[in-house]
Protein backbone atom coordinates (compact mmCIF):
# COMPACT_ATOMS: atom_id res chain seq x y z
CA UNK A 1 0.00 0.00 0.00
CA UNK A 2 1.15 3.50 -1.07
CA UNK A 3 1.76 5.79 2.36
CA UNK A 4 0.46 9.42 2.15
CA UNK A 5 1.78 11.46 4.44
CA UNK A 6 -0.91 14.62 6.01
CA UNK A 7 0.35 17.44 8.02
CA UNK A 8 -2.75 19.13 9.96
CA UNK A 9 -4.60 15.72 9.78
CA UNK A 10 -6.83 16.97 12.52
CA UNK A 11 -7.73 20.18 10.70
CA UNK A 12 -10.46 20.98 8.30
CA UNK A 13 -8.28 20.14 5.39
CA UNK A 14 -6.15 17.56 6.85
CA UNK A 15 -8.76 15.47 7.95
CA UNK A 16 -10.68 15.85 4.74
CA UNK A 17 -7.02 14.61 2.64
CA UNK A 18 -6.67 11.79 4.92
CA UNK A 19 -10.58 10.39 4.38
CA UNK A 20 -10.07 11.03 0.86
CA UNK A 21 -6.70 9.07 0.29
CA UNK A 22 -7.68 6.92 3.13
CA UNK A 23 -10.70 5.57 0.68
CA UNK A 24 -8.34 5.73 -2.39
CA UNK A 25 -6.97 3.07 -1.02
CA UNK A 26 -3.88 4.36 0.84
CA UNK A 27 -2.37 3.76 3.52
CA UNK A 28 -2.70 7.88 5.56
CA UNK A 29 -0.25 8.81 8.73
CA UNK A 30 -1.18 12.22 10.18
CA UNK A 31 0.87 14.73 12.03
CA UNK A 32 -1.15 16.48 14.74
CA UNK A 33 -0.41 18.05 18.05
CA UNK A 34 -3.92 19.50 18.30
CA UNK A 35 -1.92 22.81 18.40
CA UNK A 36 -5.12 24.49 17.39
CA UNK A 37 -6.17 24.31 21.08
CA UNK A 38 -3.04 26.38 21.72
CA UNK A 39 -3.82 29.03 19.05
CA UNK A 40 -7.25 29.59 19.57
CA UNK A 41 -8.63 27.99 22.86
CA UNK A 42 -10.76 25.14 23.47
CA UNK A 43 -13.21 26.34 20.72
CA UNK A 44 -9.99 25.34 18.29
CA UNK A 45 -9.36 21.92 19.90
CA UNK A 46 -9.15 19.60 16.68
CA UNK A 47 -9.07 16.14 19.33
CA UNK A 48 -12.98 14.90 18.24
CA UNK A 49 -11.80 15.13 14.76
CA UNK A 50 -8.51 13.59 15.46
CA UNK A 51 -10.56 10.39 17.15
CA UNK A 52 -13.30 10.60 14.44
CA UNK A 53 -10.43 9.70 11.88
CA UNK A 54 -8.83 6.61 14.25
CA UNK A 55 -12.78 5.25 14.49
CA UNK A 56 -13.55 5.57 10.46
CA UNK A 57 -10.54 4.71 8.70
CA UNK A 58 -8.97 1.79 8.66
CA UNK A 59 -5.53 2.23 7.45
CA UNK A 60 -4.88 5.44 9.76
CA UNK A 61 -2.30 5.84 12.04
CA UNK A 62 -1.99 9.28 14.10
CA UNK A 63 1.62 10.84 14.74
CA UNK A 64 1.64 13.20 18.15
CA UNK A 65 4.42 15.04 16.21
CA UNK A 66 4.69 19.05 16.41
CA UNK A 67 6.36 20.11 12.46
CA UNK A 68 8.33 22.55 14.41
CA UNK A 69 10.38 19.31 16.36
CA UNK A 70 12.73 19.31 13.25
CA UNK A 71 14.80 16.23 13.94
CA UNK A 72 10.97 14.22 14.84
CA UNK A 73 10.22 15.20 11.38
CA UNK A 74 13.29 14.13 10.45
CA UNK A 75 13.35 10.71 11.31
CA UNK A 76 8.98 9.95 10.51
CA UNK A 77 9.37 11.11 7.11
CA UNK A 78 12.53 9.44 6.69
CA UNK A 79 11.20 5.75 8.43
CA UNK A 80 7.83 6.32 6.11
CA UNK A 81 9.39 7.80 2.94
CA UNK A 82 5.68 8.60 1.49
CA UNK A 83 4.58 8.31 -1.72
CA UNK A 84 2.63 11.77 -1.39
CA UNK A 85 3.38 14.26 1.23
CA UNK A 86 0.13 17.31 2.54
CA UNK A 87 1.61 19.73 4.22
CA UNK A 88 -1.18 21.51 5.86
CA UNK A 89 -0.58 21.92 9.32
CA UNK A 90 -0.16 26.10 10.30
CA UNK A 91 -1.23 28.90 12.52
CA UNK A 92 -3.96 29.75 10.12
CA UNK A 93 -5.42 33.43 11.61
CA UNK A 94 -4.27 36.94 10.19
CA UNK A 95 -5.66 38.78 13.19
CA UNK A 96 -4.05 36.03 15.90
CA UNK A 97 0.18 35.94 14.47
CA UNK A 98 0.32 39.45 15.90
CA UNK A 99 -0.33 38.18 19.53
CA UNK A 100 1.95 35.22 18.59
CA UNK A 101 5.06 35.94 16.11
CA UNK A 102 7.22 33.53 17.19
CA UNK A 103 4.42 30.54 17.41
CA UNK A 104 3.62 31.67 13.99
CA UNK A 105 6.71 32.00 12.29
CA UNK A 106 7.86 28.90 13.64
CA UNK A 107 5.00 26.87 12.78
CA UNK A 108 4.26 28.05 9.17
CA UNK A 109 7.83 29.21 7.83
CA UNK A 110 10.41 26.95 9.89
CA UNK A 111 7.92 24.20 9.92
CA UNK A 112 7.75 23.83 6.28
CA UNK A 113 11.09 24.15 5.96
CA UNK A 114 11.50 21.18 8.13
CA UNK A 115 8.96 19.44 5.87
CA UNK A 116 10.93 19.90 2.45
CA UNK A 117 14.04 18.90 3.77
CA UNK A 118 13.07 16.01 5.55
CA UNK A 119 10.90 15.46 1.93
CA UNK A 120 14.16 16.06 -0.12
CA UNK A 121 16.60 13.57 2.01
CA UNK A 122 14.02 10.67 2.33
CA UNK A 123 11.91 11.13 -0.77
CA UNK A 124 12.50 13.86 -3.21
CA UNK A 125 10.58 12.71 -5.92
CA UNK A 126 7.36 12.46 -3.83
CA UNK A 127 4.84 14.79 -4.92
CA UNK A 128 4.16 17.47 -1.74
CA UNK A 129 1.34 19.65 -1.74
CA UNK A 130 1.62 22.75 0.27
CA UNK A 131 -1.58 24.73 1.55
CA UNK A 132 -0.56 28.15 0.87
CA UNK A 133 -3.11 31.17 1.57
CA UNK A 134 -4.25 33.97 -0.56
CA UNK A 135 -2.73 36.31 1.97
CA UNK A 136 0.39 35.78 0.14
CA UNK A 137 -0.89 39.14 -2.16
CA UNK A 138 -1.21 40.98 1.24
CA UNK A 139 -3.96 43.98 0.79
CA UNK A 140 -2.08 44.35 -3.08
CA UNK A 141 -6.09 43.20 -4.13
CA UNK A 142 -7.40 46.22 -1.61
CA UNK A 143 -5.71 48.83 -4.22
CA UNK A 144 -7.89 46.99 -7.55
CA UNK A 145 -10.70 49.38 -9.06
CA UNK A 146 -13.90 47.98 -7.06
CA UNK A 147 -17.97 48.41 -7.60
CA UNK A 148 -20.43 48.56 -4.76
CA UNK A 149 -23.54 47.02 -5.32
CA UNK A 150 -25.89 46.71 -2.71
CA UNK A 151 -24.52 43.47 -0.66
CA UNK A 152 -21.31 43.18 -2.17
CA UNK A 153 -18.29 44.21 -3.49
CA UNK A 154 -16.57 43.46 -7.18
CA UNK A 155 -13.93 44.12 -9.44
CA UNK A 156 -14.35 46.90 -11.80
CA UNK A 157 -11.56 46.03 -14.38
CA UNK A 158 -12.95 43.90 -16.88
CA UNK A 159 -8.82 41.75 -16.18
CA UNK A 160 -10.16 40.56 -13.23
CA UNK A 161 -13.81 39.24 -13.76
CA UNK A 162 -12.52 35.39 -13.59
CA UNK A 163 -10.98 36.59 -10.24
CA UNK A 164 -7.34 37.28 -9.14
CA UNK A 165 -4.46 35.03 -11.16
CA UNK A 166 -1.50 33.48 -9.82
CA UNK A 167 0.77 35.92 -11.51
CA UNK A 168 -0.43 39.02 -9.09
CA UNK A 169 2.27 40.41 -7.30
CA UNK A 170 2.84 39.25 -3.66
CA UNK A 171 5.26 41.71 -2.67
CA UNK A 172 5.21 45.60 -1.53
CA UNK A 173 1.66 45.39 0.49
CA UNK A 174 0.92 44.96 3.59
CA UNK A 175 -0.24 41.17 4.83
CA UNK A 176 -0.12 41.06 8.60
CA UNK A 177 2.33 38.64 10.22
CA UNK A 178 0.65 35.41 9.34
CA UNK A 179 0.75 36.19 5.40
CA UNK A 180 4.55 37.22 5.74
CA UNK A 181 5.77 33.89 7.41
CA UNK A 182 3.00 32.08 4.90
CA UNK A 183 5.08 33.92 2.26
CA UNK A 184 8.48 32.29 3.17
CA UNK A 185 6.97 29.15 3.20
CA UNK A 186 5.47 29.26 -0.45
CA UNK A 187 8.49 30.68 -1.76
CA UNK A 188 10.19 28.17 -0.10
CA UNK A 189 8.46 25.20 -1.47
CA UNK A 190 8.76 26.81 -4.96
CA UNK A 191 12.00 26.91 -4.42
CA UNK A 192 12.45 23.51 -3.29
CA UNK A 193 10.51 22.43 -7.05
CA UNK A 194 12.75 25.09 -9.20
CA UNK A 195 16.09 24.54 -7.31
CA UNK A 196 15.96 20.73 -6.19
CA UNK A 197 13.44 20.05 -9.23
CA UNK A 198 10.93 18.71 -6.70
CA UNK A 199 7.91 17.92 -7.52
CA UNK A 200 6.13 20.68 -4.99
CA UNK A 201 3.27 23.10 -5.50
CA UNK A 202 1.66 25.84 -3.34
CA UNK A 203 -2.14 26.26 -3.27
CA UNK A 204 -3.12 29.71 -2.43
CA UNK A 205 -6.30 29.48 -0.62
CA UNK A 206 -9.50 31.12 -0.42
CA UNK A 207 -11.51 30.42 2.39
CA UNK A 208 -11.63 26.42 2.20
CA UNK A 209 -14.76 25.54 3.80
CA UNK A 210 -16.41 22.23 5.57
CA UNK A 211 -18.44 20.56 8.05
CA UNK A 212 -15.54 19.24 9.80
CA UNK A 213 -13.73 22.76 10.66
CA UNK A 214 -13.37 23.86 14.72
CA UNK A 215 -14.54 27.35 13.43
CA UNK A 216 -13.42 29.80 15.59
CA UNK A 217 -13.64 33.72 15.61
CA UNK A 218 -10.11 34.59 13.99
CA UNK A 219 -10.71 31.58 11.69
CA UNK A 220 -12.91 29.37 9.58
CA UNK A 221 -15.53 32.27 8.04
CA UNK A 222 -18.63 29.75 7.26
CA UNK A 223 -18.22 27.55 9.94
CA UNK A 224 -17.65 29.94 12.51
CA UNK A 225 -20.68 32.15 11.19
CA UNK A 226 -22.99 28.84 11.19
CA UNK A 227 -22.31 28.05 14.66
CA UNK A 228 -23.06 31.95 15.86
CA UNK A 229 -26.58 31.96 13.64
CA UNK A 230 -27.33 28.08 15.41
CA UNK A 231 -25.94 29.30 18.93
CA UNK A 232 -28.24 32.59 18.40
CA UNK A 233 -24.74 34.40 19.02
CA UNK A 234 -24.00 37.75 17.73
CA UNK A 235 -21.23 38.11 14.63
CA UNK A 236 -19.13 40.95 14.48
CA UNK A 237 -18.77 42.12 11.40
CA UNK A 238 -15.63 44.47 11.22
CA UNK A 239 -15.81 47.20 8.54
CA UNK A 240 -16.57 47.30 4.70
CA UNK A 241 -20.44 47.54 5.25
CA UNK A 242 -20.31 43.90 5.55
CA UNK A 243 -20.12 43.77 1.75
CA UNK A 244 -16.41 42.18 2.01
CA UNK A 245 -16.72 39.40 -0.41
CA UNK A 246 -14.18 35.51 0.33
CA UNK A 247 -14.42 32.61 -2.23
CA UNK A 248 -15.43 29.49 -0.65
CA UNK A 249 -14.49 25.84 -1.24
CA UNK A 250 -15.46 22.57 -0.29
CA UNK A 251 -12.56 20.91 1.38
CA UNK A 252 -13.70 17.47 -0.72
CA UNK A 253 -12.76 19.79 -3.98
CA UNK A 254 -9.64 20.61 -2.24
CA UNK A 255 -8.53 16.67 -1.48
CA UNK A 256 -9.55 16.03 -5.28
CA UNK A 257 -7.24 18.82 -6.61
CA UNK A 258 -4.68 18.03 -4.63
CA UNK A 259 -5.22 13.82 -6.06
CA UNK A 260 -4.93 15.24 -9.58
CA UNK A 261 -1.62 17.04 -9.28
CA UNK A 262 -0.05 14.41 -7.14
CA UNK A 263 -0.62 11.63 -10.38
CA UNK A 264 0.73 14.04 -12.92
CA UNK A 265 2.81 16.56 -10.70
CA UNK A 266 4.76 19.78 -11.46
CA UNK A 267 7.63 21.21 -9.93
CA UNK A 268 7.36 24.62 -7.98
CA UNK A 269 4.04 24.95 -9.31
CA UNK A 270 1.26 27.55 -8.05
CA UNK A 271 -2.53 27.73 -8.01
CA UNK A 272 -4.84 30.07 -6.76
CA UNK A 273 -7.45 27.43 -4.80
CA UNK A 274 -10.78 28.99 -3.98
CA UNK A 275 -14.82 28.37 -4.82
CA UNK A 276 -14.45 31.18 -8.00
CA UNK A 277 -16.71 34.22 -8.62
CA UNK A 278 -19.95 31.28 -8.64
CA UNK A 279 -19.27 30.56 -5.07
CA UNK A 280 -18.19 33.66 -3.53
CA UNK A 281 -20.45 35.60 -1.21
CA UNK A 282 -20.05 39.01 0.66
CA UNK A 283 -21.03 38.50 4.74
CA UNK A 284 -24.46 39.97 4.39
CA UNK A 285 -25.09 36.73 1.27
CA UNK A 286 -23.65 34.31 3.91
CA UNK A 287 -26.13 35.41 6.59
CA UNK A 288 -29.12 35.14 4.46
CA UNK A 289 -27.79 31.86 3.19
CA UNK A 290 -27.42 30.43 6.37
CA UNK A 291 -30.80 31.74 7.36
CA UNK A 292 -32.39 30.10 4.58
CA UNK A 293 -31.06 26.77 6.34
CA UNK A 294 -31.71 27.30 10.00
CA UNK A 295 -34.59 29.39 9.56
CA UNK A 296 -32.90 31.76 12.60
CA UNK A 297 -31.88 35.83 12.13
CA UNK A 298 -28.55 36.59 12.62
CA UNK A 299 -27.92 38.80 14.88
CA UNK A 300 -24.83 41.13 14.22
CA UNK A 301 -23.28 44.00 15.30
CA UNK A 302 -21.27 46.36 12.69
CA UNK A 303 -17.76 47.76 13.72
CA UNK A 304 -16.99 50.28 11.19
CA UNK A 305 -13.04 50.12 11.21
CA UNK A 306 -11.89 47.03 8.98
CA UNK A 307 -9.50 44.35 10.29
CA UNK A 308 -5.79 45.44 9.08
CA UNK A 309 -4.97 44.13 6.05
CA UNK A 310 -8.60 42.56 5.69
CA UNK A 311 -9.77 41.81 1.78
CA UNK A 312 -12.57 43.60 0.69
CA UNK A 313 -12.94 41.71 -2.15
CA UNK A 314 -10.85 38.49 -3.06
CA UNK A 315 -12.11 35.77 -5.31
CA UNK A 316 -9.83 33.10 -7.09
CA UNK A 317 -9.29 32.87 -10.60
CA UNK A 318 -9.57 28.85 -11.05
CA UNK A 319 -8.65 29.00 -14.93
CA UNK A 320 -4.88 27.32 -14.31
CA UNK A 321 -6.14 25.00 -12.08
CA UNK A 322 -8.56 23.85 -14.86
CA UNK A 323 -6.30 24.02 -17.47
CA UNK A 324 -3.43 22.01 -16.02
CA UNK A 325 -5.96 19.28 -14.35
CA UNK A 326 -9.20 19.18 -16.73
CA UNK A 327 -10.41 16.45 -14.51
CA UNK A 328 -10.77 18.42 -11.85
CA UNK A 329 -13.56 20.71 -11.05
CA UNK A 330 -15.64 22.28 -8.26
CA UNK A 331 -18.26 19.68 -7.35
CA UNK A 332 -19.79 21.04 -4.45
CA UNK A 333 -21.27 24.37 -4.79
CA UNK A 334 -21.89 27.03 -1.91
CA UNK A 335 -25.39 26.13 -0.91
CA UNK A 336 -24.20 22.43 -0.38
CA UNK A 337 -21.10 23.65 1.35
CA UNK A 338 -23.25 25.60 3.49
CA UNK A 339 -25.96 22.90 3.80
CA UNK A 340 -22.93 20.84 5.30
CA UNK A 341 -21.65 22.71 7.76
CA UNK A 342 -25.21 23.41 9.46
CA UNK A 343 -26.17 19.60 9.57
CA UNK A 344 -22.84 19.18 11.31
CA UNK A 345 -23.05 21.69 13.73
CA UNK A 346 -26.90 20.89 14.76
CA UNK A 347 -25.85 17.28 15.01
CA UNK A 348 -22.50 18.80 17.30
CA UNK A 349 -24.78 21.36 19.21
CA UNK A 350 -27.23 18.48 20.00
CA UNK A 351 -24.85 15.90 21.44
N1 LIG B 1 -9.50 27.27 6.16
C1 LIG B 1 -9.25 28.28 5.37
O1 LIG B 1 -10.14 29.07 5.09
C2 LIG B 1 -7.89 28.47 4.76
C3 LIG B 1 -7.73 29.50 3.83
C4 LIG B 1 -6.48 29.67 3.23
C5 LIG B 1 -5.44 28.83 3.56
N2 LIG B 1 -5.61 27.84 4.47
C6 LIG B 1 -4.46 27.00 4.82
O2 LIG B 1 -4.81 25.64 4.75
C7 LIG B 1 -4.12 24.92 5.76
C8 LIG B 1 -5.10 24.12 6.57
O3 LIG B 1 -6.06 25.01 7.13
P1 LIG B 1 -7.25 24.45 8.02
O4 LIG B 1 -8.39 25.36 7.82
O5 LIG B 1 -7.42 23.00 7.81
O6 LIG B 1 -6.65 24.74 9.47
P2 LIG B 1 -6.96 23.97 10.83
O7 LIG B 1 -6.49 24.87 11.91
O8 LIG B 1 -8.34 23.46 10.84
O9 LIG B 1 -5.98 22.73 10.74
C9 LIG B 1 -4.60 22.83 10.97
C10 LIG B 1 -4.19 21.68 11.89
O10 LIG B 1 -2.78 21.79 12.07
C11 LIG B 1 -2.47 21.49 13.41
N3 LIG B 1 -1.21 22.14 13.75
C12 LIG B 1 -0.99 23.47 13.87
N4 LIG B 1 0.27 23.70 14.21
C13 LIG B 1 0.88 22.48 14.28
C14 LIG B 1 2.20 22.07 14.58
N5 LIG B 1 3.14 22.96 14.93
N6 LIG B 1 2.50 20.76 14.54
C15 LIG B 1 1.54 19.85 14.22
N7 LIG B 1 0.26 20.17 13.95
C16 LIG B 1 -0.06 21.49 13.98
C17 LIG B 1 -3.65 22.04 14.21
O11 LIG B 1 -3.79 21.41 15.47
C18 LIG B 1 -4.82 21.77 13.28
O12 LIG B 1 -5.47 20.54 13.60
C19 LIG B 1 -3.30 25.94 6.55
O13 LIG B 1 -2.00 25.98 6.03
C20 LIG B 1 -4.01 27.24 6.26
O14 LIG B 1 -3.15 28.36 6.35
C21 LIG B 1 -6.81 27.64 5.09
Amino acid sequence: MEVVLVTGSSGLIGSEVCTYFAEAGYSVHGIDNNQRASFFGPEGDTRWNQYRLQRNLSHFEHHELDVRNRQGVLDLIGRLRPAIIVHAAAQPSHDRAAAIPFDDFDTNAVGTLNMLEAARQACPDSPFIHLSTNKVYGDAPNKLRLTEFETRWDYADLEYAEGIPETFPIDQSLHSLFGASKVAADVMVQEYGRYFGMPTCCLRGGCLSGPNHSGVELHGFLSYLVKCNLEEREYWIYGYKGKQVRDNIHCRDVAHFIHEFAKNPLCGEVYNLGGGKANSCSILEAFVLVERFTGKRQRYTYVPDNRIGDHICYYSDLRKMRAHYPRWDITINLEQTIREIVDAWQRKLAL
